[in-house]
C-alpha cells in the first residue's frame, strides 16, 4: 500500500516501451526497504504451512537482500527435530522451489535458522523458548524484536497465546512483540470474538497481525490505487455509472489434503469470510484519508458494516451453496467431493458460493454486487468486473444499433494479473459499424517479472510493523456478524447444497442470484 522510495533498475520491457515509450523501469518499479532486525518464533515449524510458504518466501527475502543481517527464525513444533534436522529440511524445500539457489545461499540463509522442540500445552516448552532467545538475540544481534507466527491448526491459537502470556514471552505494551494469526480467524462471530479476546489478554491489537494472504497478491493492492489515483475513474466509481460489479474466484483444485479442515469450514468461511469480503472493501470502500493503516481499516470496516443483511426467507434470492459432484477437470476425471479420503459421504459442507448483495450507503444504493467462489470448477480465475450503465440514448439507432453494449472494466486478480477495459470503437468498413474493443494491461508483460508471493509482502510487512494489509479485529467480527446467520440456516436446514459437477464452467442454481435482474455470470472459460 506504500509507494516506496524510487530505486534504479536497468531496462525496460518491449511491453513497457511500447505502452508507454517515454517511461524506464526506474518510474516504474519501487525499492524495498529491508526488513529491521527482528526474531520469527515459528509454531508449526515443521508443517504444511511452513514448508509450502514461510521458508520459501523467507528465502527470497534474503536472497532479495531483504532479511539483513540481524535476523534468526527460532522454529518450534511437536516434531523432535534438531537444528541441523530442520535446516537440512529446509534446504530440501527450497531447492525443489528455487532450482538455481546455490549451496551457499543455502547455507548461509539456513544458518539462521533453529529449532525447538516440544509440547504446545506444556510449560516447559515455553520456558525453553524464553531460554533461547536471549543467546540467540545476542549472537543475530537482534534488539528483542520478536514476532510469534502461529503456523498451527486454529485450535491450537489460544492454547500457545495463554502459554506465551503466562511464560512471560508477551507484553502487550511493547510493541516489540508481535503475534501473526492466520485464517480462520474463528468460525462464527461467538467463536471470532472469543479468540480475539483471548488474544488481548496477551497482545493488544496494534502488536497483533492477521494473515489474510489475498491482501499481501500486488492485483489485490492494486485496487485502490487504481480506483483512487486515476482521475478519469475516482468519478465514476458510483452508482450514477456503474451498473453491476461481478467478484469472481473460481478454483480448479479440489479439497487436496484438508479434508479434515475443510469439512468443517467450507466455501463460506474459506475463502468468503476474508479473501472475498476483503476484495470487495477495496472496491467498494469510500476512500481513506490517507494510506495510514488504520485510515485505510477505518474504511474497510465502515464498509463491511454498509453491507445488508441477506434474507434469508428466500434465500435462492440471496445466497446459493452447492458441492461438486464427480466429474473432470482439464481432461482428467476427479472425484466428487463426498468421495474425497477423509470427508463423510453424507457431508452438506458447501464446495461453491454465490451471492447477491447490496451496499446500504450513498455510493451504491440498489448496485448489486454478484459474488462466487468455488472449487473444482472450470478454470482458476480470480476477477473483478465493474459493469458501468448504458449510454443513456443510442445515436446509432438508425444502423439498427439500439442496445450499445456496457463498457466492463476487468481487474484479473489471477492468475492473468492485470487490468482490461472494453469499450466501442469504430471498426473499418461501413460508415456505422461499431463493435468492441478490449484494452489491456499485463503485469507480466509490461513488467518483465513475475509477481512476488504475497508472503513475501506480508512478512516484510509485520517485520516493520506496517499493520496496513492486515485484518483488523473489528473486520472480522463485522463479516462474522453478516455471515452467521447464513451458516446458522444452513446448520438447521435439512436441505443439501445443490451439486453441481467438477469442471462445471458455472453453476445454473447460481442463476437464481442474477438471470431474474436480467444479467448472466461471466463465462469462467471467458475470463
Ligand atoms: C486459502 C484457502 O485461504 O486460499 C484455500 O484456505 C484456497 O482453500 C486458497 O485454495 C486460494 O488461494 P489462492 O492464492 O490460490 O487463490
Amino acid at each position: 500500500m506504500k509507494i516506496k522510495p524510487k530505486k534504479l533498475l536497468r531496462q525496460t520491457t518491449p511491453a513497457m516501451q511500447k505502452i508507454t515509450p517515454s517511461i524506464s523501469r526506474e518510474d516504474i518499479l519501487c525499492a524495498e526497504t529491508p526488513a529491521p532486525p527482528n526474531a520469527l518464533i515459528v509454531f508449526g515449524a515443521s508443517g504444511d504451512l511452513v514448508r509450502r510458504k514461510l521458508l520459501i518466501s523467507l528465502f527470497q527475502l534474503f536472497r532479495r537482500q531483504l532479511l539483513g543481517e540481524q535476523f534468526y527464525l527460532l522454529g518450534c513444533g511437536r516434531k523432535d527435530f534438531s537444528d541441523e534436522q530442520f535446516r537440512q529440511m529446509t534446504q530440501q524445500v527450497i531447492r525443489q522451489n528455487s532450482a538455481d539457489a546455490s549451496a551457499k545461499e543455502l547455507k548461509d540463509f539456513t544458518d539462521k535458522l533453529y529449532y525447538v522442540s516440544g509440547d504446545y500445552g506444556d510449560a516447559s516448552f515455553y520456558a525453553n523458548i524464553k531460554n533461547k532467545l536471549p543467546l540467540l538475540d545476542k549472537k543475530h544481534k537482534v534488539d528483542g524484536c520478536h514476532i510469534f507466527y502461529l503456523a498451527v491448526p486454529p485450535f491450537l491459537y489460544t492454547t500457545i497465546v495463554e502459554q506465551l502470556g503466562t511464560s512471560g514471552l508477551s507484553c502487550p505494551a511493547k510493541t516489540q512483540f508481535r503475534l501473526v494469526v492466520e485464517k480462520p480467524f474463528g468460525s462464527d462471530l461467538k467463536s471470532a470474538a472469543e479468540l480475539n479476546d483471548k488474544i488481548h489478554r496477551c497482545f493488544d491489537e496494534s502488536q497483533t497481525y492477521r494473515i489474510d494472504h489475498y491482501l499481501g497478491k500486488e492485483t489485490v493492492q492494486n485496487i485502490l490505487i487504481f480506483r483512487l489515483a486515476n482521475a478519469i475513474f475516482e468519478p465514476v466509481w458510483n452508482r450514477n455509472y456503474i451498473d453491476n460489479v461481478q467478484i469472481t474466484a473460481a478454483e480448479t483444485i479440489g479439497i487436496e489434503h484438508r479434508a479434515d479442515y475443510y469439512d468443517k469450514t467450507g466455501a463460506l468461511r474459506d475463502m468468503f469470510q476474508n479473501h472475498i469480503l476483503q476484495m470487495l472493501a477495496l472496491v467498494a470502500m469510500e476512500p481513506p484519508m490517507s494510506f495510514e493503516a488504520d485510515s485505510i481499516r477505518d474504511e474497510k470496516a465502515k464498509l463491511l458494516r454498509s453491507i445488508r443483511p441477506f434474507k434469508l426467507d428466500e434465500p435462492d434470492k440471496s445466497v446459493v451453496r452447492g458441492q461438486y459432484t464427480a466429474g473432470k477437470i482439464n481432461g482428467t476425471k476427479v472425484a466428487g467431493y463426498r468421495e474425497e479420503t477423509g470427508i463423510n459421504p453424507q457431508s452438506k459442507t458447501e464446495t461453491f458460493v454465490a451471492v447477491k448483495l447490496f451496499i446500504d450507503n450513498q455510493r451504491w444504493k440498489d448496485v448489486p454486487f454478484y459474488i462466487r467462489t468455488g472449487k473444482r470448477l472450470a478454470a482458476k480465475n480470480t476477477e473483478i468486473a465493474v459493469t458501468f450503465k448504458k449510454v443513456p440514448y443510442s445515436t446509432f439507432r438508425s444502423a439498427g444499433l439500439d442496445d450499445i453494449p456496457t463498457n466492463v472494466l476487468l481487474l484479473h486478480i489471477q492468475p492473468q494479473e492485470g487490468i482490461s477495459l472494453s469499450f466501442q470503437a469504430k471498426r473499418p468498413g461501413s460508415k456505422i459499424c461499431i463493435g468492441t474493443l478490449n484494452m489491456n494491461f499485463n503485469y507480466k508483460d509490461t513488467f518483465g517479472i513475475e509477481m512476488p508471493e504475497a508472503y513475501q509482502r506480508l512478512l516484510l510487512d509485520c517485520m516493520a510493523g506496517d499493520q496496513t494489509l492486515f485484518t483488523r479485529e473489528n473486520s472480522v467480527e463485522i463479516s462474522w456478524r453478516l455471515l452467521t446467520p447464513v451458516l446458522e440456516a444452513w446448520q438447521n436446514s435439512d436441505i443439501s447444497p445443490y451439486e453441481y459437477a467438477a469442471g462445471s464452467d458455472s453453476y445454473p442454481q447460481a442463476d437464481s442470484l442474477i438471470k431474474p435482474d436480467g444479467r448472466n455470470w461471466r463465462k469462467l472459460s471467458e475470463i
